[in-house]
């Protein structure tokens, strides 16, 4: 693993976004594996800024999301949908056609669903570049901490940590937050060929130095990291601060 130190998430949302751009110039029909939550925001800022100078054009990607809320419609603004719609897709030559989520479906559908997701991302030729926040409860996805690292796509009952967490966002606009998720499994994001995580902040520390100095166990869904061949981490000082210490 590749773990870089840099002052600011702005710092980070520069590089991390130089390394996206940099695949899509090389292969026009790249495959991308794209994150939500409040991680990645810098970094599809940059990409718009890219795309709006004429450096990149994002209109032969195809692109996967990790997760979406279950029992959420994606017109809904606190869908996983609306906010990649909000933050890059809208405001980029992204092919929709090509944009490929996990729909936020009612509890009966989601095994049916998850099949759907699998193979379309098999039927893609698999995923180029995945890009990953972590949970502070060291969740990838919405992978939870747990007792075996999935495989696939799956239907998830949320943790409190992850509640407590994401609630905000749903009482913003007056509603009540969904306790389940569908995520892709980390055998999902283990098959992409590279990956590329960040962490910004001091809520992130703990899982952090679990992720990258604990013993790999599902206890740390982000631990399994340590066993992809390609993984570069970028973090500020803040999430950095406990590695290196025992
Ligand atoms: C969310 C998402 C994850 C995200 C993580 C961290 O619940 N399911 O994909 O990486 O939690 O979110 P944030 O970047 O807002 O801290």
């Amino acid at each position: 693993m590749k773990v870089i130190v840099l002052e600011n998430a702005f710092e980070i949302s520069k590089q991390a976004a130089d390394i996206i751009i940099r695949q899509i110039n090389n292969k026009h029909g790249s495959v991308l594996g794209f994150a939500t939550g409040a991680s990645p925001v810098e970094t599809y800022k940059r990409i718009v800024e890219s795309y709006e100078r004429g450096e990149v054009s994002l209109k032969h990607i195809t692109t996967f999301n990790l997760d979406e809320y279950a029992d959420i419609d994606r017109e809904n603004v606190n869908s996983y949908y609306y906010f990649m719609k909000d933050n890059l897709f809208g405001k980029t030559d992204v092919n929709f056609d090509k944009v490929n989520f996990l729909s936020g479906v009612k509890h009966e559908e989601a095994e049916a669903e998850c099949e759907r997701y699998y193979n379309k991302i098999k039927e893609a030729g698999g995923i180029d570049i995945q890009l990953l926040g972590i949970g502070v409860n060291g969740h990838i996805g919405f992978n939870e901490p747990g007792d075996e690292f999935m495989d696939r796509p799956f239907l998830v009952e949320l943790t409190q940590s992850t509640i407590d967490a994401n609630s905000k966002y749903f009482e913003a606009v007056g509603a009540k937050m969904p306790h389940y998720a569908l995520t892709m499994g980390i055998g999902d994001i283990m098959r992409a060929k590279k990956i590329v995580l960040i962490a910004t902040g001091a809520s992130k520390a703990k899982a952090i130095k679990a992720l990258v100095e604990g013993e790999v166990t599902p206890e740390c869904p982000a631990s399994i990291l340590q066993l992809h061949s390609d993984v570069t981490i970028f973090l500020d000082k803040e999430s950095a601060a406990l590695l290196g210490n025992s």
